[in-house]
C-alpha cells in the first residue's frame, strides 16, 4: 500500500525582468519600424479573464477539441508517458488542464510554471488540498527565455506538459530552438506531451480568432490598457480596432491592432504618430500540419511515439520520448 503524505506546497519565484527592462522592451517594439507588442502583454488580470472567456466561445474551437482529445485518450496516454513521474507544467495558469492529467498520470511531483509565482498560489492551494500525496513546486519563471530549474524539480521521469498551441505564438524557427532546450532538460528518461493546432479551412481559423461577440477583439485591445498602466502610456481604445486574419504564406493567424485615424502616442520615455490603418502586431499563432509539428520535434531530437488527432483533424496532441 501507498503512504500517503500530505504535502505542503512550495513556491519559488526565479529571476523577475525589471520593470525598468519591461519598459525599455515595449517602448523599444512601438517605436520599431513596424510596430509590435509582446503577446505576453496580453495577459493581465482583465487579459486572462477574458482569454478564459474566449476558451468559452464556439468560434474558438482549440482549447474544447484539445481537452477532449486528452479526455478521450486519457488511458493511452498515461500507457505512453508513465505513471508516477514529474509533471512541469508550462504556463500552468489556472493549472486547470494539467489537474485532468492526475488521476491517470499519478505524478510523483507537479510542477507548474507561470511568469509570476503570484498567479500559481491559489490554484495550487486548492490543488494541493485535493490531491494531497502529490508534491507541488509552483515556479515563476519566463521559460521562454530560460529553463534552468531548481533542484527541488525532480530529475526522474521529466514530462513537460505544453497544452493549449502556446507553442504556436513561437516562429517554427524559434520552436525548434525552445524543443532543443526542452530536450536538454528531459534527462534520459524524460518526454514532452505537446498540444497544436492544426491548418485547416480558413474560414474556420478566421472565425476563431473574429468571434461575434467580439471577445477576441477586447482580448487584443485590453493589451492597450496594460501597456497604459505599465508605461503610463495614453492609447485611447476607442482611437483602435482589432485586425486578424489567416496568413495562407506563413500558415499563421496574425493579430493587430489598427488605428482607425491617425493618433499620436505619448509613454513615459516616447511617442510615436500612428498614421490612418498603422498597425501594431500583437500576436502570430502559427498552425502545423501533422507531418511539419512531427519533424520539428525529431529535429529538435525527441522520438515521437504517438499523437492523438480529433476526429476532423483540427487539433492533435503528441507525445515525445527524450530517447
Ligand atoms: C494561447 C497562444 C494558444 O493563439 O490561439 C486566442 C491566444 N489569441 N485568441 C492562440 C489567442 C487570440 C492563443 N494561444
Amino acid at each position: 500500500m501507498q503512504t500517503m503524505t500530505a504535502n505542503q506546497s512550495e513556491f519559488i519565484q526565479l529571476h523577475h525582468a525589471s520593470d525598468q527592462q519591461l519598459r525599455a522592451e515595449l517602448s523599444a517594439g512601438l517605436l520599431s519600424a513596424s510596430a509590435f507588442a509582446s503577446p505576453k502583454y496580453f495577459y493581465d488580470a482583465l487579459g486572462s479573464r477574458l482569454f478564459a472567456a474566449i476558451c468559452e466561445l464556439p468560434e474558438y474551437y482549440l482549447s474544447r477539441t484539445e481537452a477532449s482529445i486528452i479526455d478521450a485518450y486519457l488511458g493511452e496516454i498515461a500507457a505512453a508517458v508513465g505513471m508516477g513521474g514529474t509533471l512541469i507544467d508550462l504556463g500552468a495558469g489556472n493549472c486547470a488542464k494539467a489537474a485532468r492529467l492526475f488521476p491517470a498520470l499519478q505524478p510523483a511531483q507537479y510542477v507548474p510554471i507561470d511568469i509570476s509565482v503570484d498567479f500559481l498560489r491559489d490554484a495550487v492551494g486548492d490543488l494541493q488540498q485535493r490531491f494531497p500525496h502529490i508534491r507541488m513546486t509552483g515556479l515563476g519563471l519566463d521559460f521562454s527565455s530560460e529553463l534552468q530549474l531548481p533542484d527541488s524539480v525532480q530529475r526522474r521521469q521529466r514530462l513537460f506538459f505544453y497544452p493549449g498551441s502556446s507553442i504556436g505564438n513561437f516562429t517554427p524557427a524559434e520552436a525548434a530552438a525552445f524543443f532543443r532546450r526542452l530536450h536538454a532538460a528531459c534527462g534520459n528518461d524524460g518526454g514532452l506531451l505537446v498540444g497544436v493546432d492544426l491548418v485547416k479551412a480558413t474560414a474556420i481559423l478566421d472565425a476563431a480568432y473574429n468571434d461575434a461577440l467580439g471577445v477576441t477583439a477586447a482580448f487584443n485591445l485590453n493589451l492597450l490598457l496594460h501597456l497604459n498602466r505599465l508605461l503610463g502610456a495614453d492609447f485611447d481604445i476607442a482611437e483602435w480596432r482589432h485586425v486578424s486574419f489567416f496568413n495562407t504564406a506563413q500558415s499563421r493567424i496574425e493579430m493587430y491592432l489598427e488605428a482607425r485615424q491617425a493618433v499620436t502616442v505619448k509613454w513615459q520615455g516616447g511617442e510615436r504618430r500612428f498614421q490612418q490603418g498603422e498597425r501594431i502586431h500583437t500576436e502570430n499563432s502559427y498552425k502545423y500540419t501533422p507531418e511539419d509539428f512531427v519533424q520539428l520535434l525529431q529535429q529538435a531530437g525527441f522520438k515521437v511515439t504517438r499523437t492523438w488527432n480529433d476526429a476532423d483533424d483540427w487539433f492533435m496532441v503528441c507525445h515525445a520520448r527524450a530517447m
